[in-house]
């Protein structure tokens, strides 16, 4: 990302990939928080619950928000089976997905651009 802001490739043609480049971030970002549960000991059990809290907080739909993450009002086995599959199925499924149209993509615009 930084190579790709360094050589200003963020510009026409390439604007599409780097829309699709920050959703992959936020899909890694979203990865590394989910499998930080699964180690199931007490930073990962007191960060979720921390991270789950904040989401609690969003207006309007904070608490069905949390009450989906978590599987139950509180943490518990459920929160870790639910996290356990996005971890590992849900979320590098969606990432596949958006890797394939992302290197697609640095083909059809004629391969990686240089220095300006
Ligand atoms: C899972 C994360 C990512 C992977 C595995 C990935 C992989 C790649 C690869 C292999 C290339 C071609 C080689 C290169 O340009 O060095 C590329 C190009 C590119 N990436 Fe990513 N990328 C990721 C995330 C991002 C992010 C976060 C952004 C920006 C927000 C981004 C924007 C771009 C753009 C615009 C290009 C075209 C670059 C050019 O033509 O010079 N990518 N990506």
């Amino acid at each position: 990302m930084a190579r790709v802001f360094y050589h200003g490739a963020y510009k026409a043609p390439r604007e599409f990939n780097w829309v699709i480049g920050v959703i992959l971030l936020t899909l890694t970002l979203l990865l590394s928080f989910t499998g930080y549960l699964l180690p199931w000991d007490q930073l990962a059990l007191w960060a979720v619950t921390v991270g789950t809290n904040m989401m609690g907080y969003s207006p309007v739909i904070g608490s069905q928000v949390r009450f989906v993450l978590l599987g139950g009002v509180e943490i518990g086995p459920e929160t870790l089976l639910r996290w356990y599959v996005l971890h590992v199925l849900l979320f590098p499924f969606v990432t596949v997905i958006f890797l394939a149209i992302h290197f697609w993509r640095v083909r059809k615009d004629g391969g990686i651009s240089g220095p300006l």
